[in-house]
């Protein structure tokens, strides 16, 4: 078992569901998190773990090898579990850089590091040492309607600078496999949603403007789609393949769900019209504005997961409206989380950067 592991970007959304279901399900497992803490991580998502004894939080860059290097020897690091990433398709476009940097040469930093650590030094073999890296569905690009659904061996096509700082993280990671010899998994994914998600992605943003009485932006025509995966059962999913999937192979992991946005913003809608009624009565809905779209948007995403279910025997435990439901509940039972993040360094000026020049637009 990998049982000394390293999560990088374990602050950030997806990293900090995961850290909790590790220490939740499996307290004997020793976690080291490394995570910058940018504007999208926060020590606020790690407040309420169930243990703090196995787990040990480190601030740091995964550009920095010197001391990623000094991690995996000095806690006997045998398994790493790569989130740490620039994920936000919106600021990919309006600011590339730091995505080539940390998804591309942070991943490259960290594969360096265990070559180095785990291969040169110690010469351990595939069984004895792990790296996953989470990656990303966008790394395929987008399907016309009747396309087939994604899977293991669709050809690579990314389309914003995020997919393609993504996909040359993935490439990386299987030229050191296949060089060198470094034993890693690697899992692309649909869009996650679920509690801890930072508000500039959709469900989210949805959730704190409705609440807020502010617009619901919709890009385009909303008639885009996403396969969403309640976050838990990702996490379960990586749990799986970190420790059951066979080295130098890539497993897609998908939702099932596959509603148009307007559909998902719809749902959110009617959901929090029975849960918190807005004071003067109108529906949510009524919040709804069709605004400019993102440019290269990426129509539909959708996702075969016979792979890993027929290999690890998993597949999603939520629908979209259980998922959503709990995502829900959570987000209002969050006043303390949602007044933080408002107060977070740049969120403000995010989103008066990607608002404010888009138009409103007719439906
Ligand atoms: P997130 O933006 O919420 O969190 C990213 C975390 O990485 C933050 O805690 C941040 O502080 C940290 N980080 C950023 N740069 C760093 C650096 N240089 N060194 C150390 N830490 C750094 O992201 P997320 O939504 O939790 O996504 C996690 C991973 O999952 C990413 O690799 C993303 O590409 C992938 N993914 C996300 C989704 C999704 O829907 N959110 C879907 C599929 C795959
Ligand atoms: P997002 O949550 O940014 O994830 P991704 O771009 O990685 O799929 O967006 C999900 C979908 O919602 C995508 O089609 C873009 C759309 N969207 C809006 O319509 N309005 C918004 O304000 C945002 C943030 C996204």
């Amino acid at each position: 078992m990998f049982n000394r592991i390293l999560v990088t970007g374990g602050a950030g959304f997806i990293g900090s569901n995961f850290i909790r279901y590790i220490l939740e399900n499996y307290p004997e497992i020793d976690i080291v998190n490394l995570d910058l803490l940018t504007y999208a991580g926060s020590l606020e998502n790690l407040k309420d773990l169930p243990s703090q004894d196995n787990y040990h939080f480190i601030q740091g860059d995964i550009l920095d090898q010197e001391l990623i290097q000094k991690i995996l020897r000095e806690r006997e690091i045998n398994g790493i579990v790569h989130f740490a990433a620039e994920s936000h398709v919106d600021r990919s476009i309006l600011g590339p850089d730091a995505f080539m940097q940390t998804n591309i040469l942070g991943t490259f930093s960290l594969l360096e590091s265990a070559k180095k650590v785990w291969l040169d030094e110690k010469k351990l073999g595939d069984d004895d040492v792990r790296f996953h890296h989470i990656s990303t569905d966008e790394v395929y690009g987008t399907l016309a309607p009747d396309d087939p659904a994604f899977e293991e061996n669709t050809p690579y096509a990314p389309n914003s600078p995020y997919a393609a700082s993504k996909a040359s993280s993935d490439h990386l990671v299987r030229s050191y496999t296949h060089t060198y010899g470094l034993p890693t998994t690697l899992t692309n994914c649909t869009n996650n949603y679920g509690p801890y998600q930072f508000p500039e992605k959709l469900i989210p943003l949805i959730i704190l403007n409705a609440l807020d009485g502010k617009d619901l932006p919709i890009y385009g025509d909303g008639q885009q789609i996403r396969d969403w995966l309640y976050v838990e059962d990702h996490c379960e999913a990586i749990w799986q393949v970190l420790q059951n999937g066979e080295m130098g192979e890539s497993y897609c992991i998908g939702g099932n769900n596959q509603p148009a946005n307007l559909e998902i913003i719809d749902t959110i809608c009617e959901i929090l019209d029975e849960l918190k009624p807005n004071p003067e009565g109108k529906p949510y809905a009524s919040q709804k504005t069709f605004v400019t779209d993102r440019p290269g948007h990426d129509r539909r995403y959708a996702m075969k997961i016979d792979k890993i279910k027929s290999e690890l025997g998993w597949e999603p435990k939520h629908n979209l409206k259980d998922g959503l439901l709990k995502t829900l509940h959570w987000y209002l039972a969050q006043e303390d989380w949602i007044d933080a993040i408002h107060k977070e360094k740049d969120y403000q000026s995010w989103v008066d950067k990607n608002y404010s020049k888009r138009k409103e637009t007719e439906k």
